[in-house]
């Protein structure tokens, strides 16, 4: 689908997506954080990008709060905005994993169609789901940026999780599940999906 794009023709050049990955000695990908505001999708993204930069792989963080600073800020919290921010930030990405890197996005990315449509821009195995599984009471309590609270009083108007959906996913790769006593650090989290990346063959 070219939107407003007419009479546009794809050009190709002969360095490709398998060179640029064999330069790296990795294989291209983005691993797609979700998840409620609070449950943690930074400071893993972070602590991901840390381990895997420690092993000589190239990463690269897409966050949401910092692309609406740039790229997206024209881009309210209104559930189609929020699409939106989402498929450019797939697009970003696909672009990230088309450069061979190895690309986390940090997004709550609250709808599952979303999601998928992300997911289709990527070949099969290289678009990697994590559900970062905190319940609503958890990261409510943390509130780490005092947003919940602002909800809460109808201060903040669509807060995801308070008046607004998040729709967890039917299918995932990886889910990390924050649950009463099985809290896992985010070294472990990180490690866990280090773990999935090797076994797909994405660190070769
Ligand atoms: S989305 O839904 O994927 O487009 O959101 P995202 O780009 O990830 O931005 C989420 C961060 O924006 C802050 N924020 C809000 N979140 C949810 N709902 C509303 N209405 C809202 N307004 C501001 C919030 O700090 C989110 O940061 P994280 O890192 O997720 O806590």
């Amino acid at each position: 689908i070219l939107g407003n794009s007419t009479n546009i023709l794809w050009h190709d050049c002969p360095v490709q997506k398998c060179d640029r990955q064999q330069l790296l000695q990795q294989k291209g990908c983005v691993i797609w954080l979700t998840g409620l505001s609070g449950s943690g999708k930074s400071t893993l993204a972070c602590a991901l990008s840390q381990s895997l930069h420690s092993r000589g792989k190239l990463t690269y963080i897409l966050d949401g709060d910092n692309i609406r600073h740039g790229l997206n800020r024209d881009l309210s919290f209104r559930a189609e905005d929020r699409s939106e921010n989402i498929r450019r930030i797939g697009e970003v990405a696909k672009l990230f994993a088309d450069a061979g890197l190895i690309c986390i996005t940090s997004l709550i990315s609250p709808y599952q169609k979303d999601r998928d449509a992300c997911r289709a821009l990527l070949p099969e195995g290289d678009f990697i789901e994590v559900f970062i599984d905190v319940p609503l009471h958890v990261c409510e309590a943390r509130d780490p940026k005092g947003l919940y609270k602002l909800a809460r009083a109808g201060k903040i108007k669509g807060f995801t999780g308070i008046d607004d959906p998040y729709e967890p996913p039917c299918c995932c790769e990886i889910i990390l599940q924050q649950k009463g006593s099985d809290c896992k650090s985010p070294k472990d989290m990180a490690e866990t999906v280090i773990s999935y990346l090797e076994k797909s063959g994405h660190l070769q």
